[in-house]
């Protein structure tokens, strides 16, 4: 199932958007190529969605639960761009900016992610430009996901492009735990106390051994090892 968000604007929004205007170059010049980042996320999530339909069939598991994904509006690109220290302009956009095409891939159990990406990791046409593992090593308020920036091959008429496409690969529960968190963070902007994040992050490493078990009970279901017998 895949899941296109599409922004709602508010008067926040337009107001960025009247900014658009101080940085007319950049807008003109990008107009043709957000079609390049759109056909990329359309080509990534195919393989996706292939990849979920052979593990139903070789391994009878559907291993992605949902899918999402967004283009980045223009006014959040410079937003990032300025953030980062860099003038905004074409070259830096493609230079610094790899998340314009963005998916986010929830998964079931966590091996369901090293799966997936084993599986993409074989696929001539793609790329893995960078890794951040914050499964293994989640970041310090308790975040929990798989990032990695993909290459992929796309056709413009008859020239090949190379087009970055982030992904995040996370458990259902890795899931929920990031919006609730993200929501209560952006609602307190930023104002949580010591104690608060403290129990966030308690709860991210309560999520994670819950998504341990649960998939220690799968596997037993699967091997038909049960050792309540
Ligand atoms: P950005 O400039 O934010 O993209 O930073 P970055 O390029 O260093 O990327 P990073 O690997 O930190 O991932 C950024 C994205 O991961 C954010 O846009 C969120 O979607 C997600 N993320 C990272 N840290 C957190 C966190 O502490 N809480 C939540 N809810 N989401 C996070
Ligand atoms: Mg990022």
């Amino acid at each position: 199932m895949i899941l296109q968000k599409t922004k709602n604007y508010s008067p926040d929004k337009l107001n960025s958007i009247k900014q658009l205007s101080d940085y007319k170059d950049l807008v003109l010049q990008y107009a043709p190529i957000e079609n390049e980042y759109r056909y990329a996320l359309r080509e990534m999530s195919a393989k996706l969605e292939n990849l979920d339909d052979y593990c139903q069939m070789r391994f009878a598991h559907n291993p992605i639960h949902h899918i999402e994904s967004r283009i980045k509006t223009l006014d959040s690109i410079i937003e990032k761009i300025e953030r980062r220290g860099y003038e905004p302009t074409l070259d830096n956009l493609r230079t610094y900016i790899y998340d314009i095409a963005g998916i986010r891939v929830v998964c079931k159990y966590i091996n369901d992610i090293y799966q997936i990406v084993d599986l993409l990791s074989k696929q001539k046409d793609l790329e893995i430009m960078i890794k951040k593992d914050y499964i293994v090593h989640p970041k310090d308020t308790g975040y929990r996901s798989l990032h990695i920036v993909f290459i992929i091959e796309i056709y413009v008429d008859d020239e090949i492009k190379k087009v970055p496409v982030e992904i995040q690969f996370r458990t259902l529960a890795m899931d929920m735990w990031a919006c609730l968190e993200h929501e209560l963070r952006y609602k307190s902007h930023n104002q949580l106390s010591i104690t608060q994040q403290n129990e966030l992050k308690e709860y991210s490493s309560t999520l994670y051994n819950v998504d341990l078990n649960m998939q220690k009970i799968y596997i037993s279901t699967i091997v038909g090892d049960d050792d309540n017998d």
